[in-house]
């Protein structure tokens, strides 16, 4: 797909924004958010798009709607199309055109890696509108495409995205200005002491790896943020299997290691004057002979020994491995971890908005404000301390499951648990089971499958010059 910009429409095919309020006379068209209609007039495909009155239409409302208005394009098999961007007396609210482009390159996603018959491809996108700010165009651009990268690597199979698959696309980002990569692998973390990650990764025939990316933006600037993703590249739950009806979309839980490739892809190619620090763990969560036993004792990195109470919450022992590095050999002033952590965030908050934990709330705040501006919403939960002495442990320092009834507080118990490895660094997690795969149907700039959740939010929160 080719997005260009011009001043004036040349295609036959156009998507054509219009609120209740500039409604043309059109019958059976009420404008109403997110209405299409087609019209056909002189040899013209005219897709209307209602985003409603224009006093309460919002960027997530234009980037949804876009995001339809290109699938129907694909609906109708046309090959170019001409969006007709908003003008400054127009523009609904500030941005709307970046939320248009979006919304446009969001929703034109397919992944059809594994379908014989290709389907239909839109060529040429123009983006058709007086003054456009073609700089923040490519930014957004850049950032899209990143997020549609992210969407390949979860979509794509289990049998390929291995822990050095992931190592591989990092090593493949170093050779980039401004990125140091480094990839630790088992060897190397058993001699670390990075014996959490190495446990989880021990029952499979494709081992562990710690993935490092360093970019650097700003050399005469030593702070920097960390992102740390949770790379599961297939949860089996290990010798806690999970049953059927729970495991068959388990190649997703290496989504936050996608959130972190995609974003650290972005930066490679934005530039920023900012540094940031990419840290994956990577481990395959196996059933087999050699997988790590429930009921064993593991001394983690930074020395706190932590009793196994289930083999299947391997994401927080991973990211605990992770984030304790992170901590002792780069000392970042932020750390903000992506995880499919938990299933209990599905059924706090659905889909559509995912679990935010935190011990900063500054840090906090700007996220969620962060989540509402691009639609990639966040919603905070609490960490009390009741729910940290729940993870003490009578054989070990802490547990892994907390000791309250099963199923309870899960998610919030699993932050509790990563809390303990960030020795006082201000920190996010990010609960993404929900929201990084959609196992519906597309909503919008949303697809079936993987969503790429999280590139977005994290760029926007780093790249926002605005104090939100
Ligand atoms: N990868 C899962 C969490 C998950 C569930 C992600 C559903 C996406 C969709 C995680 O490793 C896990 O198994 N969590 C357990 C924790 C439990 C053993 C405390 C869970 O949520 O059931
Ligand atoms: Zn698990
Ligand atoms: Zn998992």
């Amino acid at each position: 797909m080719d997005l260009k910009t011009s001043e004036s429409p040349q295609f036959d095919t156009k998507i054509i924004f219009v609120t209740k309020n500039e409604k043309p006379a059109l019958t059976d068209f009420q404008a109403d958010t997110g209405e299409i209609t087609l019209r056909y007039e002189n040899g013209l495909t005219k897709i209307f798009c209602g985003i409603g009155e224009k006093n309460s239409c919002t960027l997530q409302t234009i980037r949804n709607t876009a995001a339809k208005g290109i699938q129907k394009v694909f609906d109708l098999k046309r090959e170019q199309v001409s969006v007709l961007a908003f003008n400054k007396s127009n523009e609904p609210v500030d941005g709307s055109n970046l939320a248009l482009i979006e919304g446009i390159i969001l929703g034109s996603y397919r992944f059809s890696k594994y379908k014989s018959e290709k389907p239909h491809e839109i060529k040429k996108i123009e983006i058709a509108g007086e003054q456009l700010n073609t700089t923040e165009i490519r930014r957004t651009e850049i950032i899209c495409k990143s997020v549609l990268y992210t969407r390949d690597l979860v979509n794509s199979n289990a049998s390929e995205i291995t822990p050095q698959y992931l190592a591989n696309e990092a090593l493949e980002l170093g050779n980039s200005d401004n990125i140091k990569v480094t990839v630790l692998d088992e060897k190397e973390m058993d001699k670390k002491q990075l014996n959490l990650i190495n446990a989880v990764g021990s029952g499979s025939s494709t081992p562990p790896r710690l993935i490092i990316m360093e970019y650097i933006g700003d050399k005469n600037n030593n702070s920097k943020t960390a992102i740390i993703g949770k790379g599961i590249t297939f949860d089996s739950g290990g010798q806690n299997l999970k049953p059927t009806g729970h495991i068959e979309t388990m190649r997703s839980d290496m989504a936050g290691a996608a959130t972190v490739l995609g974003v650290m892809k972005a930066l490679v190619e934005l530039k920023p004057s900012i540094n940031v620090t990419g840290v994956i763990g990577a481990a395959h969560n196996a059933i087999g002979t050699n997988a790590f036993f429930p009921g064993d004792v593991y001394k983690s990195y930074c020395g706190k020994t932590v009793e196994i109470c289930s083999t299947d919450a391997e994401g927080r022992l991973v990211l605990a491995d992770a984030i304790s590095y992170s901590v002792r050999n780069f000392k970042p002033d932020t750390i903000i971890d992506f995880a499919t952590l938990t299933g209990g965030v599905v059924v706090a908050l659905g889909e559509m908005v995912a679990g935010l934990f935190s011990n900063n709330d500054k840090l906090a705040d700007k996220l969620f404000k962060t989540g509402e501006k691009c639609g990639e919403q966040i919603w905070k939960l609490p960490l009390y301390k009741e729910y940290c002495d729940s993870l003490k442990s009578d054989i070990a320092d802490l547990r892994n499951l907390s000791k309250f009834k099963k199923g309870t507080a899960s998610s919030i118990t699993a932050a509790a648990f990563l809390r303990e490895f960030v020795e006082g660094t201000p920190w996010a997690h990010i609960d993404i089971a929900g929201t990084a795969f959609n196992e519906g149907t597309q909503r919008g700039e949303i697809p079936q499958y993987a969503t790429g959740f999280g590139v977005r939010l994290f760029l926007e929160y780093m790249l926002s010059s605005e104090n939100i």
